[in-house]
């Protein structure tokens, strides 16, 4: 049986399919049924949240394929070594950064239900010659990946869009070691909004209508029994809603102390 959650989903995917699709075109000269002709207020988003020496490093359609709402590689404090996921990786642009700040010895995980974007992404990371990266067909709601593998979890205006978002909260503390960090750009409305107030200002597939409160994002959080939860807004994408970042902790001691590398905050929407 179909259920509202799957048509959702499908029409999620469906978009960002197209917007993979789009890019492709538009590396190929060629104009894609997406965005690549007329830019519209999503695609001056993306490429500009990120800073001039993070955009050099990049292949042109990683950065064309951008569609975040901030650039959680630079919240999340990224050490050499370390093992990073990026949960809805897309076009992969947060994946081929953090792979350069954790080094050779670190590994990066890039998760996205959307085959297109997964192909779209491994060419751009064979375009960038990025060897410690891995991009994973999946759900976010279903990580495949085992228990306490993950020093950080990262994503980029992508657990607005799941339909399960409690899921996605259990299954981040799940694979997270004890220590681990979450450092996430997602869109949070106020908590004055109401669910039905959200759905008015946007569609749930432009990251508006699945905005989680910052009370419900901290709650989801602590439920997940992950510890000091923050949401700070960084810039208002629609009134009442923000492009914020979100940070948490899973409880415990990680097990090195790594250098840091990297760190500013990013703003934009997707
Ligand atoms: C707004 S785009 C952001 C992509 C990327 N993080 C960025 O900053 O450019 C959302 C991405 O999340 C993926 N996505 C959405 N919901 C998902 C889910 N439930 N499981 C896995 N991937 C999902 C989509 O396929 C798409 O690539």
């Amino acid at each position: 049986m179909t259920t509202s959650a799957d048509v959702l989903r499908e029409e999620v995917r469906a978009r960002y399919a197209e917007a993979a699709l789009a890019v492709e075109a538009d590396r190929q000269g060629r104009c894609g049924t997406g965005s690549c002709c007329e830019p519209t207020a999503e695609t001056s988003f993306g490429e500009a949240l990120y800073d001039a020496e993070q955009r050099q490093e990049l292949p042109e359609t990683a950065k064309l394929a951008s569609l975040g709402c901030g650039n959680p590689t630079a919240v999340a404090e990224l050490r050499e070594g370390e093992t990073v996921l990026d949960l809805g990786s897309g076009g992969g642009i947060d994946v081929l950064l953090s792979a350069r700040r954790v080094g050779p010895t670190g590994t990066v995980y890039g998760l996205d239900m959307t085959e297109e974007m997964l192909a779209l992404a491994r060419r751009n990371q064979a375009e960038a010659g990025i060897t410690n990266a891995h991009f994973l067909r999946g759900q976010i709601e279903d990580v495949p990946l085992p228990a306490e593998s993950v020093d950080v979890v990262i994503s980029n205006c992508v657990i607005n869009l799941s339909t399960d978002k409690a899921r996605v909260l259990t299954e981040i503390a799940r694979v997270l070691k004890p220590g681990g960090r979450v450092g996430v750009s997602d869109v949070v409305a106020e908590d004055r909004l109401t669910a039905e107030d959200r759905a008015e200002r946007g569609g749930w597939a432009g990251c508006i209508a699945g905005a989680l409160s910052v009370s419900e994002y901290v709650a989801g959080l602590e439920a997940a029994g992950l510890v000091d939860a923050e949401v700070t807004f960084t810039h208002e994408v629609a009134d009442g809603l923000h492009g914020a970042i979100v940070k948490a902790r899973k409880p415990g001691s990680a097990a090195r102390e790594l250098p840091l590398v990297g760190n500013a905050a990013g703003r934009g929407c997707c």
